[in-house]
């Protein structure tokens, strides 16, 4: 959603803020500004891309060694010019970006009107512009004080920046709930909501904590205090994100470089804990939890959108090989339902980008009635990553398209590795059995790169169906959530409406809507319930529909039925999500592509939705 860049040092700021503007494009966002303080402090903003916002200030001084820029993504007032931050104080001697909810700007906003403030614009963001200006003016303090003040007056989320034409040597920064990263360069410094637009200056970086405020002086001084005044001593970190892993690397799409990573990116998440030679599994990050997890009555997985899909298979894993319960939630759902969580169970969050709103505040809730909380994150130092007891990394590397690939492939294998060292230490399966499959995981990066090769038929299908309203996706046992994932590909980039079913099920509901117009993308893979799934086929037939199909190399049964087939690798039926999401994944980029549509930064979504 929202993302952050600020620099203070003396080179121009204006390159280095459009720039990072750029690299946070894929956060997904509606509107972006730019505030550049030089003899006074200018803000420009537009509304759509940023893009848009370069054409309306070509002409204009952008000159200044100190600013402030945001991309927004509409929350409180319409995506237009005047709700675009950064947003001026009354007196326009103070600018303000900000990323989160203030959730009693209302109330704020009311009591500051009642002392003369007028508000142009409909945003909580402005609300807490005018707060900081009305402390600073009434108590007569500084910037510093005035925000840290302020900010013991807001309930909500926020990651903000600060600046005022009165100081033009310092940046404010601070946090709650909302990330945000400074990077400490050899002489000045660059603030942003995740390390994206830094990582090309400099390596060495300070994650603010909640409620921690910083002040950030040109004259290469740091100070970090809690809202309650607690001076801190600035934690410096360095980054292990490379600047290639955000270019396209020749690919027209970060989407289609993302699916071709793949193979890399899966052999990346096993790398030093399946160890095929040894025939074990580790995974360091969990090791003091292991007897937690293992005595576990019950497993929670908490998670949003495609992470929820890895989870789901991830409950199919776990139960299937280390026979413990797992339940897989809707994070959303979960935080207001009033769930039923026990001391003694475990809870999994997974997250690719470690800030989803809804899945921390699950995480909030379990951990306050006792439970044990693991995660499962791709962005290291994430706030899902530092609120949970402990975790391990996916290490898929950076994912800049908004729709997920790479990371989810790097979920489910992690959650394999999870299975199977918790079936090991249980004993649920047998020696032989277990390093079957272990043997099987370590080839799977080589079956997902000959997967890869089939594109001439995927290319084939997207052709013919480009063009339709509807698709619908389904698959039984392993294969139904990746009949879900599938299905929230094709609709989240392409806009086709799409969904997912246990194909089982299709008699309930879906059966209705087929006729000769409907494609049904079946994943019909040889092992498991196959004959089954072949019936389901022959009820699609029998009403004219289009039928899709997945199967397995070499398929007979199924390819005579079909009207096109996929054909993946063999490999064992708990594995089989890792090969058979790659041919829909391409499927929803090669349609949406063909439709003319933003692949990378599809309208209306967010990478990282940090508000519920
Ligand atoms: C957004 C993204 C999805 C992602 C979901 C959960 O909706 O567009 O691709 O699956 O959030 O995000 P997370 O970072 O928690 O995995």
């Amino acid at each position: 959603m929202c993302g952050i860049v600020a620099y203070v040092g003396p080179k121009e700021a204006y390159p280095i803020l459009i720039n990072g503007l750029k690299r946070l494009e894929y956060r997904g966002y509606d509107s972006a500004g730019i505030a550049l303080l030089n003899s006074s402090l200018n803000v420009y903003k537009a509304k759509g891309k940023v893009s848009d916002l370069e054409d309306i200030i070509k002409d204009t001084d952008l000159h200044g060694t100190i600013g402030i820029a945001h991309t927004r993504w509409a929350t409180h007032g319409e995506p237009n010019q005047v709700n675009a931050h950064p947003h001026y104080s009354q007196s326009k001697e103070i600018a303000l970006i900000h990323n989160g909810i203030i959730e009693n700007y209302a109330s704020l906003r009311k009591e500051l009107e009642s002392r003369g403030y007028v508000f142009e614009s409909s945003t909580d963001t402005e609300v807490l512009t005018n707060l900081i200006e009305d402390i600073k003016i009434n108590e007569n303090v500084d910037l510093f004080e005035a925000v840290r003040i302020a900010l013991n007056q807001v309930i909500g989320a926020y990651a903000i920046v600060v600046i005022s034409r009165n100081d033009p040597d310092t940046l404010i920064a601070a946090r709650k709930g909302s990330p945000l990263v400074i990077g400490i360069g050899t002489d000045d410094y660059y603030v942003a909501s995740d390390a994206t637009p830094i990582v090309e200056y400099t390596k060495n970086v300070v994650y603010l904590d909640d409620e921690e405020v910083a002040q950030i002086r040109r004259n290469n001084t740091l100070k970090i205090k809690t809202i309650r005044n607690h001076e801190k001593t600035p934690y410096v970190q360095q980054l292990e994100l490379n600047l290639s892993a955000l270019e396209k690397g020749g690919f027209e799409h970060f989407m289609l470089k993302e699916i071709y990573e793949q193979p890399h990116s899966i052999r990346d998440s096993m790398r030093g804990r399946l160890h095929a030679d040894l025939g074990t599994v580790s995974l360091g990050g969990i090791i003091d939890y292991e007897q937690k997890l293992i005595t576990a009555q019950r497993i929670l997985v908490v998670a949003c959108g495609t992470s929820w899909h890895a989870g789901l298979v991830g409950e199919y894993l776990i139960e299937d090989l280390a026979r413990i319960p797992v339940e897989v939630e809707y994070a959303s759902e979960f935080r207001y339902r009033n769930p039923v969580i026990y001391e003694h169970d475990v809870v999994i969050a997974i997250s690719q980008s470690g800030e989803t709103a809804d899945t921390l505040a699950a995480i909030e809730l379990a951990k306050s009635k006792g439970a044990t909380i693991l995660g499962i994150c791709n962005v290291v130092g994430s706030s899902i990553a530092r609120a949970t007891h402990a975790g391990s990394y996916t290490h898929a590397g950076p994912e800049i398209g908004v729709a997920s690939t790479k990371a989810f492939t790097a979920q489910v294998t992690l959650l394999t590795l999870l299975a199977l060292r918790l079936a090991q230490l249980k004993g649920t399966l047998s020696k032989s059995r277990f390093l079957q499959i272990l043997n099987e995981l370590d080839r799977i990066p080589e079956k997902v790169e000959e997967t890869l090769k089939t594109s001439e038929v995927v290319t084939r299908i997207a052709t013919q169906f480009k063009d339709v309203r509807n698709f619908l996706y389904l698959g039984r046992g392993y294969n139904f959530p990746v009949a879900l994932e599938g299905a929230l590909k094709l609709k989240e980039i392409s806009y086709i409406h799409a969904e997912g079913y246990p194909a089982a099920e299709m008699k309930h509901g879906p059966i209705a809507l087929i006729d000769e117009e409907m494609p049904v993308v079946f994943i019909a893979t040889n092992k498991g319930t196959y004959d089954k799934v072949v019936s389901n086929i022959q009820e699609v037939k029998a009403r004219k529909g289009k039928v899709i199909a997945i199967v397995t190399k070499g398929d007979t049964i199924v390819k005579g039925m079909a009207d096109y087939v996929i054909e993946i690798p063999e490999t064992e039926e708990m594995l089989v999500p890792l090969l058979a999401t790659i041919p829909l994944q391409k499927l929803s980029y090669h349609i949406a592509v063909m439709r003319g549509c933003n692949v990378d930064q599809p309208r209306n979504l967010a990478k990282s939705v940090t508000v519920e």
